[in-house]
C-alpha cells in the first residue's frame, strides 16, 4: 500500500532536521549508546508480582550470592527521603511493605553485568499478603478510592438549560489507555564526580525533574547534581516525569558505592513497571435546542489514575479544560474525579487528558446525531467556537480559526462530493461500507500550571565567532533543536555550522519546566530570541564605539553587519574580536515567562492559555463487513500551523500525531488482568499503527493564518494537537457500522478493533 502525504502551500525550502543525517546512520547518542567508565556495574529492578498487598518477607540471599552481585538496594539505602511524588507526595522510590502495583519497584540489584545483575533478580524471593486488587476508575470511586480531590468546571446553568432543550441525550464513554512505546526505553547514566557530586545522563523530558527528585532521595543539595540530556528516542510524555525514578536510582548507587551506574529498563520491564495514558470512564448529557445548537452539556469523567498521582491532577485538568472541544456552549457542567486503582501511576501522554475530554463530548455529539437523524458533521459545524466565546473556565476565545479551518476542509476537499461517493459506494456494496466524519479541534497551548510557563537560554559567542547555545528544551524527535538553531542563525546572521546545539544541561540553564505541553518551542525560542538580541546589542555597542558612528540599529546578515543594507567595514568575526578588545561579554542568559496567562483554582476561571490551536480533519474508512476489517481511505486535514517555521518538521508531527491518534483509537488496547498484571506486555499482543493502518491519502493543507505573537515566530505550537485529529477515525468506522446494521446501537467504547467493529456489525 502507498500512503501519499503531501502538504498543499506556498513552497519554501524547509530546514530538515538536523538530526536526521546521525539518525539514518545510526551514528545518533542516546543513553544505552554511551561510551561506559571503566567499572561501570549495571542495575536490574526488582519488581513486585502482585498488584497489591504487602511484603510479608524477603530473601536475597541467592541472589546476593551470585558472583558479580555488587549490592542489592532497597529503601534501607535511601540517605534522603525514599519519595518520588511531583505534585504529591505520595508514591516512595521503592516500597517499603505495601504494595500498589504489579511491577512496582522493591529493589535494585548493582552488578558488574547486566546479564548478572538480571539472574540475580531471578534468585531473590519474596512473599506476600495480597489485598484486593481494583483496576477500574468506576470500582475506585465506589469505594472512595482517589489520588486527589475532584474538580469542577462551570459555565452558565446547566440544570436551567436542560428544561428548555428541544433534545437531551445521556450516555458513557469509555475510552482506554495508551503504551507510549517510545523507541528508547526509559534509561539513565549515573558517574560520580568529586566530592560527593553525581552527573545523570537521562532519557528524561524534565532534566530538573531528575534533579530535585535525587536531591530529595538522596539528601543532598540540587547543585550537587548536573543531569544532562543529548537526545530521546521519544518521549511522548511518558517521559515528562517518569524518566525520573530510573535516573534516581542510578543515582543513588553512584552515591553509596562511587561507581558509575548504568540503568537502561528492558521492553518488557519498561511495559510493566510504568505508566501509560489514563483510560476515563465518562458519563455526558447534552441538549440541543430545534436548531441543534448545543444550549447545555454535562460530563462526569472517572480518571483511572493508578496506584499514585504523579501528573494526575494536571491531567484531570486539562481534561475538563478541553472537555468542549471546539464547540461553543453557553452553558457547561463538567466534573473529573482521579481514582486510585492498582494499576502503575498513569501519566502524561501527548495531549494530556485532552483527547480523553474531546473523545466525550464527540461521542454525545454522534449520539445525539444519530438519535435526530441528522449528520453529526451538522451539529457539529453549527457549533463551532466563535471570536469571542468564552469557555467553560472563563477564557475567551480570539483569533479563533475554528470555522475557517472547517470551512476550508469542506470547500477544499468537497465534503459534499464526499458524502455523495459514500452513500453510492453503500448502495452499490453489501459487504463493504463506507463511513465519514469530521473532527474540529482546539487545543490550548501553555503548562496549565501557570508557574511552569518559562524558560532559559543560555548563548556564547566564542572568539572565533562560532555560536554555541544551551536552552531548556529537550530533543525527543519533534525537531525542537532544529528549531532553536534556526533562531539563532536567523538572529545572528550566520550560516547553520557556525552555531552548535548543545546537549540539555541543568548546569546551564537551570531551573526549568520540563519539555511538554507542546510549548517547548515557544518557551525556549522566544528566550533564545532575547539572548541572541541583547547580544546583538552589545556588537552593535562595539562596533559604535570602534566607527565612530551609530552602529545601533544594525542588523545581521551572511556573516554582515550592515547598516541600511550596506555592509560595515568589519565583518561578524571581526566585530566579535573587536568587542572581546572592549572587554565585552559576548555570553547572555536570557529568561522568558508567557506574559498574560493566569488561573484561579478557587474560582476555576482565567486564561490559563497563551493561545489555541485549531484544525479539522475529514475522514473516511472503508469496513470490510464479513471480516471487521477497516481500511482509512483518506484523512484530510486543514491544519493551523500559524506562519510555520519549519514545514517539513511541522508536517511530521501531524503525521505521527495523526498516527498515534489513530492508534489509540482503532487498535491499541491495553489489557490488565483482574489481578492487576499487565497482559498486553510485548507487541505481538499490544497492536501499534504500522504503514498499514495509515491513511491511503494524507492531505494536509496548511491554513493561511496569522500565526500568534506568544508562538515563537508566530509558527504555533504543533506536537500534540494533530493526535486528537485520530478521534474522527473512531466515528468514520462507526458510521460504516451503522450502514450496514441500522440496528447498531453505538457504542462509545474505543478503541474500536476489527474484534468490536465485527461484533457491531452483527449486533441485533
Ligand atoms: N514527536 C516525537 N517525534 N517524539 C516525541 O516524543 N512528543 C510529543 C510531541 N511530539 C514527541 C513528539 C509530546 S507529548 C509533546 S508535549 C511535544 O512533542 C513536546 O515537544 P514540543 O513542546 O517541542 O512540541
Ligand atoms: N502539559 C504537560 N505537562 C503539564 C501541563 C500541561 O498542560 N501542565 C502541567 N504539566
Ligand atoms: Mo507532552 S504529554 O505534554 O509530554
Amino acid at each position: 500500500m502507498e500512503t501519499k502525504s503531501k502538504t498543499q502551500k506556498k513552497q519554501r525550502p524547509t530546514l530538515p532536521n538536523i538530526d536526521s543525517f546521525t539518525h539514518v546512520r545510526g551514528q545518533s547518542l542516546f543513553v544505552d549508546d554511551m561510551t561506559l567508565q571503566e567499572g561501570t556495574l549495571h542495575a536490574a529492578i526488582i519488581g513486585s508480582t502482585i498488584a497489591h498487598g504487602y511484603i510479608t518477607q524477603i530473601d536475597y540471599a541467592e541472589a546476593e550470592k551470585l558472583a558479580g552481585v555488587i549490592k542489592i538496594f532497597t529503601a534501607n539505602d535511601i540517605r534522603g527521603e525514599n519519595q518520588i511524588g511531583g505534585i504529591i507526595p505520595d508514591e516512595p522510590l521503592f516500597a517499603e511493605k505495601d504494595i500498589h502495583f504489579w511491577g512496582q519497584p522493591i529493589g535494585m540489584i548493582i552488578a558488574e553485568s547486566d546479564f548478572i545483575a538480571r539472574k540475580a533478580r531471578s534468585l531473590v524471593k519474596i512473599q506476600y499478603e495480597e489485598l484486593p486488587v481494583i483496576t477500574t476508575a468506576k470500582e475506585a470511586k465506589d469505594k472512595g478510592q482517589f489520588v486527589a480531590g475532584s474538580r469542577t468546571f462551570q459555565l452558565g446553568d446547566c440544570e436551567q438549560a436542560f428544561k428548555n432543550c428541544e433534545y437531551i441525550f445521556e450516555g458513557e464513554t469509555f475510552s482506554n489507555g495508551q503504551e507510549h512505546l517510545y523507541l528508547e526505553t526509559q534509561g539513565a547514566y549515573a558517574v560520580p564526580m568529586e566530592n560527593g557530586n553525581i552527573k545523570i545522563t537521562s532519557s528524561t523530558q524534565g532534566p530538573t525533574a531528575v534533579q530535585r527528585t535525587a536531591a530529595r532521595v538522596l539528601g543532598i543539595p540540587m547543585h550537587k547534581i548536573e543531569v544532562e540530556v543529548i537526545r530521546l528516542g521519544g518521549g511522548f510524555g511518558g517521559k515528562e516525569d517518569q524518566a525520573t525514578p530510573w535516573a534516581v536510582m542510578a543515582a543513588l548507587a553512584t552515591q553509596v558505592l562511587n561507581q558509575p551506574v548504568k540503568l537502561v529498563l528492558n521492553r518488557h520491564d519498561d511495559l510493566h513497571m510504568t505508566g501509560k495514558r489514563h483510560p476515563y470512564e465518562s458519563s455526558f448529557k447534552i441538549g440541543l435546542n430545534k436548531e441543534l445548537k448545543i444550549m447545555a452539556y454535562q460530563a462526569e469523567f472517572l480518571q483511572n489514575a493508578g496506584a499514585a498521582a504523579d501528573l494526575s491532577p494536571a491531567i484531570a485538568e486539562r481534561t475538563l479544560f478541553h472537555s468542549t472541544n471546539a464547540y461553543f456552549v453557553p452553558n457547561v457542567q463538567t466534573s473529573v474525579y482521579q481514582c486510585k486503582t492498582n494499576l502503575p501511576p498513569n501519566t502524561a501522554f501527548r495531549g494530556f487528558g485532552g483527547p480523553q475530554g474531546m473523545y466525550v463530548i464527540e461521542s454525545a455529539i454522534a449520539l445525539a446525531a444519530r438519535e435526530i437523524g441528522v449528520p453529526a458533521h451538522r451539529i457539529q459545524e453549527i457549533n463551532l467556537l466563535q471570536e469571542g466565546d468564552e469557555f467553560s473556565y472563563g477564557q475567551i476565545a480570539k483569533q479563533v480559526e475554528a470555522q475557517n479551518s472547517w470551512q476550508k476542509a469542506k470547500q477544499s476537499y468537497q465534503l459534499q462530493k464526499l458524502e455523495e461517493e459514500v452513500a453510492a459506494f453503500n448502495k452499490q456494496n453489501d459487504q463493504l461500507k463506507k463511513g465519514l466524519a469530521l473532527m474540529p479541534i482546539a487545543f490550548g497551548i501553555s503548562f496549565t500550571n501557570t508557574r511552569m510557563n518559562h524558560a532559559r537560554a543560555l548563548v556564547h559567542i566564542y572568539e572565533d565567532g562560532s555560536v554555541g547555545i544551551s536552552t531548556a528544551a529537550v530533543e525527543m524527535g519533534q525537531g525542537v533543536n532544529t528549531k532553536m538553531l534556526q533562531i539563532a542563525s536567523e538572529q545572528f546572521g550566520l550560516p547553520l555550522h557556525k552555531v552548535k546545539l548543545e546537549p540539555t544541561n541543568t548546569t546551564r540553564v537551570a531551573n526549568t519546566s520540563p519539555s511538554a505541553a507542546s510549548a517547548t518551542a515557544d518557551l525556549n525560542g522566544k528566550a533564545l530570541q532575547r539572548a541572541c538580541k541583547v547580544l546583538k546589542a552589545r556588537l552593535c555597542l562595539a562596533a559604535s564605539q570602534h566607527l565612530n558612528i551609530d552602529a545601533s540599529d544594525a542588523e545581521f546578515h551572511n556573516e554582515q553587519v550592515l547598516i541600511k543594507d550596506k555592509p560595515l567595514s568589519l565583518d561578524w568575526y571581526q566585530l566579535v574580536t573587536e568587542a572581546l578588545n572592549q572587554r565585552i561579554c559576548l555570553s547572555e542568559n536570557s529568561h522568558y515567562a508567557t506574559p498574560e496567562i493566569h488561573f484561579d483554582k478557587g474560582e476555576e476561571k482565567g486564561h490559563p492559555f497563551a493561545y489555541h490551536v485549531y484544525g479539522t480533519a475529514i475522514i473516511t474508512c472503508t469496513l470490510d463487513c464479513i471480516r471487521g476489517r477497516y481500511n482509512i481511505d483518506a484523512v484530510q486535514i486543514v491544519h493551523d500551523y500559524g506562519q510555520s517555521m519549519n514545514e517539513g518538521i511541522d508536517l511530521g508531527q501531524v503525521e505521527g500525531g495523526l498516527a498515534q491518534g489513530i492508534g489509540w483509537m482503532t487498535m491499541e488496547e491495553i489489557a490488565y488482568g483482574a489481578d492487576g498484571r499487565l497482559h498486553s506486555n510485548a507487541l505481538s499482543t499490544y497492536k501499534v499503527p504500522d504503514l498499514f493502518s495509515t491513511p491511503d491519502i494524507l492531505d494536509t493543507i496548511a491554513l493561511d493564518s496569522l500565526g500568534h505573537e506568544m508562538a515563537i515566530k508566530k509558527s504555533k505550537a504543533v506536537g500534540e494537537p494533530p493526535l486528537m485529529y485520530g478521534i474522527g477515525v473512531y466515528f468514520a468506522i462507526q458510521n460504516a457500522i451503522s450502514a450496514f446494521n441500522p440496528k447498531y446501537t453505538p457504542q462509545f467504547n474505543s478503541p474500536m478493533t476489527p474484534e468490536k467493529a465485527l461484533m457491531s456489525l452483527y449486533e441485533k
